[in-house]
């Protein structure tokens, strides 16, 4: 039976099938399809990836919301995930056109036994702390593209390794689909938005402020002529002395290649992942170069 497309209610497509039938009808309409992919949970964070499409000539809008096992490594909190689906369908009403919301066995199906995996990029940073992690996220990425057939697809610039890595894949497999970054989303203090941020305490929640304002500072101080590695050696024990428990990295990288760098001579990223209460958290900012 086709998805009831002309309730209130954003409507929800289980499958793969379910999915694609819709895009078909809508390409067939000459709509432009954008697919914004998500683990739910949805913040405005999200919603600005929704505007991203829009934007950019997108006028059916798909949000897909999947908890993807295979990103997760072990003892990290796939089984803790927030899953808020009926809230998450509440905020996309007058914002999407569809919710992909496939369980499990849709995506991997008994036997399933494909990965795609980027090297590369993958080859630092969060691939160093997460071993397993990027190979999930361009097995489901990929998977969710294709099955979705959109133009164009948005992810966030706060998990910023990660949009690199889908683009090198879609660039690689020659995937049809404009791969599109949307800014991050900050809080009034400057707290990138995240969907683990409901985990930290009101204590740790205020350190967690600090921590787009050291980084920024360490921006400048580097783009001003400032050693790199002692501005954030720095930062790190900024970080360390507020409360966070761990710094896994604070560095300035290619904002292509991720490689290290130790002189801004072209525009470079600096990143941070560091560890405060439950969550991890992960920012990052563009490093201009000083004319
Ligand atoms: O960024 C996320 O929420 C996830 O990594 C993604 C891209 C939806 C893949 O599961």
């Amino acid at each position: 039976m086709p998805l009831d497309t002309t309730s209130h209610d954003v409507p929800v497509a289980r499958t793969i099938f379910d999915m694609r039938e819709l895009v078909a009808r809508w390409h067939g309409a000459g709509e432009k399809v954008a697919l914004v992919p998500t683990m739910g949970a949805l913040h405005a964070g999200h919603l600005s990836l929704i505007r991203v499409a829009k934007d950019k000539g997108a006028t059916k809008i798909i949000v897909s919301i999947f908890v993807n096992p295979t990103q997760f490594g072990p003892g990290e909190d796939y089984e803790a995930y927030p899953r808020t689906e009926a809230s998450d369908a509440e905020k996309l009403v007058g914002q999407a056109d569809l919710i992909f919301a496939p369980n499990a066995a849709e995506m991997y199906p008994t036997g399933y036994a494909t990965a795609v995996s980027v090297s590369g990029v993958t080859n630092t940073l969060e691939g160093e702390a997460r071993p397993t992690h990027f190979d999930g996220v361009a097995t489901i990425v990929a998977k969710l593209l294709i099955a979705a057939q959109a133009d164009c697809a948005v992810f966030g610039e706060k998990d910023y390794q990660q949009l690199l890595t889908i683009r090198q894949m879609a660039r690689d497999l020659a995937l049809p689909v404009e791969i599109l970054g949307g800014p991050i989303l900050r809080e009034p203090d400057g707290l990138a938005m995240s969907s683990r941020n409901i985990y930290l305490t009101p204590g740790e929640r205020a350190a967690a402020g600090k921590l787009n304002i050291i980084l920024r500072e360490t921006a400048t101080a580097v783009t001003n002529g400032a050693d790199i590695s002692s501005a954030t050696e720095k930062a790190k024990t900024r970080l360390l002395d507020l409360g966070f428990s761990q710094v896994d990295y604070l560095t300035v990288r290619d904002t292509e290649t991720l490689a290290p760098i130790d002189a801004i001579t072209k525009p470079a990223r600096i990143l941070v992942a560091a560890k405060i209460g439950k969550p991890r958290l992960l920012d990052n900012m563009a490093i201009e170069v000083k004319s």
